[in-house]
């Protein structure tokens, strides 16, 4: 119990217990699941795959710059492209993405002086992913989704990083969905009858739950396999309270996996041979 992946995992388990027992709000106990962001790839790989993207982006881009551990190599390697000289402007997908970029060196500029009649476009987005299959991606286990979605799909091409671990031949992690505070009831009611089961993400070093850049929670929600993530995307685009979800149905362009032996790049068409590596 020493690890501090474990510690993490029993304080958070600790507080959710309290949560429930002290509010008795946030009742979706069933499974307690904490692990939004387990991954089995290491610190190597993922800097791999970073660096492989961050090595596709040219002079004068306009670059996407995703969120979670994976897309953090990317920005770091871009940091450094831009010591080098590199000229490129960066727009951030969350407070996160925003703080290490700063620190990195690279310019900033917002979505919508990005991307509009008289803007430049984003020219490539790097972004990190929870599970992926043939394409399509599980996000949001940073809770970054709805601003990761607005910029990646914004892009003129999106390349995805992750570790070998991240992929699957049919996609089963929870989706999370970001919602109105007021509507977690209605939308948890909604989702159950498309048979999932869903839970509100509780925080790890705060009482109750995981609260969004926006203000918003997160429901994270079990569907088991997903056979048809396109269907399912479609149903909870529906669900009113719902802002977004972290279903990325076919966005990739490119995946970087990063594996001990290197970058295996992954082309749009893929679906061709569907996980005929796993
Ligand atoms: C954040 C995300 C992240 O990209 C995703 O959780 C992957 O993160 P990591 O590279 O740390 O495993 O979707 O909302």
């Amino acid at each position: 119990m020493d690890h501090p992946e474990s510690r993490l995992r029993l304080q958070a388990e600790l507080l959710w217990s309290t949560t429930a027992v002290q509010g008795g709000r946030f009742l979706f106990l069933g499974g307690v699941d904490l692990d939004m962001k387990a991954t089995d790839g290491t610190e190597a790989q993922k800097r791999a795959a970073g660096g492989s993207a961050a090595n596709t982006v040219t002079d004068g881009d306009v670059v996407g710059l995703g969120t979670g551990s994976t897309a953090a190599h990317a920005i770091r390697a871009l940091g450094e492209t831009v010591d080098s000289g590199t000229q490129i402007s960066g727009v951030p997908t969350s407070f996160e993405a925003r703080a290490l970029a700063r620190e990195a060196g690279i310019p900033l500029i917002e979505l919508n002086e990005a991307v509009g009649p008289d803007a430049p476009g984003i020219d490539i987005a790097i972004d990190g992913a929870d599970q992926i299959a043939d394409g399509t991606l599980i996000k949001g286990g940073g809770a970054a989704h709805t601003r990761e979605k607005l910029v990646d799909t914004a892009a003129s091409q999106f390349i995805v990083v992750a570790d070998p671990s991240k992929e699957v031949r049919t996609l089963t992690h929870p989706v999370p969905i970001e919602v109105l505070p007021e509507a977690w009831s209605v939308v948890s009611g909604r989702l159950r009858g498309l048979g999932g089961e869903p839970e509100v993400r509780p925080a790890v070093q705060k009482d109750g739950p995981v609260i969004t850049e926006r203000g918003n929670l997160v429901i994270d929600c079990r569907f088991g396999k997903i056979e048809t993530p396109g269907s399912l995307s479609g149903d909870l685009g529906t669900i009113p309270g719902v802002l977004e979800h972290g279903l990325f149905v076919e966005t990739a362009d490119e995946i970087h996996i990063g594996t001990d032996d290197g970058v295996r790049v992954e082309h749009r068409g893929w679906v061709d041979d569907p996980g005929a590596h796993l």
